[in-house]
């Protein structure tokens, strides 16, 4: 079952994060950063008794908030996606990231976004699997050094929902 997060949530998602994403570095302090951002939503997925089991981040954000009003453009960002290791492997982390992109497409259309972006460690095979699969492409020549490691930038274009 996937809801919305309050912000009482928000150090159940800093401690899931930390758990997750343990072996790609220290997130305790970039995800309490990004969930004060405007614009950052996050989703948890929680079993019958209530007790999360992953969650998933989305932010949007201006391409250049030094444009003029209006001229600047809206971007998404898949944030993070992280499922506590004992949930792993049992579609927890399809369902929401399927969410994630239905709600993007959703807000596409009124806001004209064009894509949704994300960054995956180099190694993060399983990861990139997932992503693929769900229409995401690497994007050439984007491997960067994300938290000191290798990273590749996926993006998956947003087909408007009217
Ligand atoms: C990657 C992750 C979000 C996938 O969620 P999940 O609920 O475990 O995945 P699902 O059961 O929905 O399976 C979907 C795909 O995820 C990948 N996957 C599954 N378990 C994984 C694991 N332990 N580590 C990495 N990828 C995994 C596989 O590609 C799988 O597809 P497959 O069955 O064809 O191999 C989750 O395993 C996780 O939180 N891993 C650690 C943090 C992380 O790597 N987050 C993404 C970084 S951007």
């Amino acid at each position: 079952m996937i809801r919305r997060a309050a912000v009482t949530d928000h150090p159940w998602i800093v401690e899931t994060g930390a758990e997750a994403y343990r072996d790609l570095g220290d997130y305790t302090a970039i995800l309490p950063s990004w969930l004060e951002q405007r614009g950052v939503l996050a989703w948890i997925d929680h079993d019958v008794s209530g007790r999360g089991r992953g969650f998933a981040m989305l932010g949007f954000y201006l391409d250049d908030p030094q444009k003029p009003p209006g001229q600047a453009k809206v971007v998404a960002d898949l944030l993070a996606l992280a499922i506590l290791p004992a949930h792993q492997g049992r579609g927890i982390g399809t369902a929401l990231l399927t969410h994630v992109l239905d709600v993007a497409e959703r807000v596409a259309y009124s806001s004209g976004i064009p894509s949704i972006r994300l960054s995956v460690a180099e190694n993060n095979i399983g990861a990139q699997r997932l992503y693929l699969r769900h229409g995401f492409q690497v994007v050439d020549g984007s491997t960067t050094y994300d938290k000191g490691q290798r990273a590749l930038r996926m993006v998956r274009a947003l087909t408007p929902v009217t």
